[in-house]
């Protein structure tokens, strides 16, 4: 069997040990290993990457713990807007989403963008009419609903401000960045990333972050890697993230973990931009790259055990 390898991401942010209960740690964990055995699953069979992608970006979506499909954070006006996308590293064909409020797994829709539509970017209610016309489950207001998210949003929905899934007033330093993503390599050599988020809590105006934008928050290049990125995606879009790190491999010839390093770590830090990503090249090496305190994280390949990681 030739080599895969695959990772996911949950988000990322200032995630503290000392905040977490074990209970929820557990939870996070489960959720992060069933989305990521789905895709490795795929992956192991032959399947391709692109599938790998989008079905544990799928599993992602349907675990309401991170912000993204039935997990998705509130928007000023008490909604949900949610933005996906993905690509794949043979082609360099991509699909992609924003402001989509009733469809279950936005990722499925930025796949069917990419295979169906004539297009690359659809956005809003015209992008719901394309779902509908492709038969895509869409679900009402009551699926987005939770709890959890209702009670972030409450906190702040009188001001003008918003978050990046959340501070919670009671653990003042929490921040999290709650996006879901997935990078994979499949048996034949071929790259393929997947991102999806219902961005920020109480976002306004159609905000829209860097998850269903290519080259900002999601790329793939059969030639480099494949980037899905989680963070402050004002910050990602004007980094350029994920076609920066391809760059910095394509002409410059550094290594995946030089050039993660470089942005993550230098240029985005410079910038103010908090978050990570996760990457992966044409020959499987995993780089897992964030500045903040912590990011939701499982890897694997074919040859080494399932990671599962949240801190530092
Ligand atoms: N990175 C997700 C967002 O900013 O919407």
């Amino acid at each position: 069997m030739k080599k895969y390898a695959i990772a996911i991401h949950g988000g990322a942010g200032t995630i503290l040990r000392h905040l977490m209960f074990t209970e929820k740690e557990n939870m996070y964990k489960q959720g992060l290993q069933d989305a990521i055995t789905i895709g490795e699953q795929i992956l192991k069979m032959g399947g391709s990457s692109l599938d790998a992608v989008e079905s544990s970006v799928s599993s992602l979506e349907n675990f309401p713990l991170f912000n993204a499909g039935k997990g998705a954070v509130f928007t000023n006006k008490g909604t949900h807007e949610m933005d996906a996308s993905i690509m794949d590293g043979l082609t360099l064909e991509a699909g992609a989403v924003c402001g989509v409020s009733n469809i279950k797994n936005p990722v499925q829709l930025a796949r069917l963008i990419k295979e169906k539509s004539g297009h690359v970017f659809l956005s809003g209610p015209d992008a719901e009419a394309f779902a509908h016309k492709m038969s895509l489950p869409t679900a009402g207001p009551e699926y987005f609903y939770t709890q959890e998210r209702f009670n972030q949003w409450q906190e702040v929905k009188e001001t003008d401000s918003y978050q990046l899934d959340h501070t919670d007033k009671k653990e003042n330093s929490e921040k999290k960045f709650g996006t879901v993503g997935c990078v994979a390599l499949d048996q034949y050599g071929n790259l393929a990333a997947a991102t999806s988020t219902g961005g920020m809590t109480n976002k306004r105006f159609g905000r829209v972050g860097d998850s269903s934008i290519i080259g900002a928050g999601t790329y793939a290049n059969n030639n480099t890697c494949a980037i899905s990125c989680t963070g402050h995606g004002e910050y990602f879009i004007r980094a350029v993230v994920a076609y920066d790190i391809s760059c910095l491999m394509e002409y410059k010839g550094l290594s995946l973990k030089e050039a993660c390093d470089f942005v993550v770590k230098e240029k985005l830090v410079k910038m103010g931009g908090e978050g990570g990503l996760i990457a992966i090249d044409s020959y499987g090496n995993i780089e897992l790259p964030f500045n903040s305190a912590g990011m939701y994280r499982a890897w694997k390949n074919s040859d080494t055990e399932l990671q599962i990681r949240i801190y530092e």
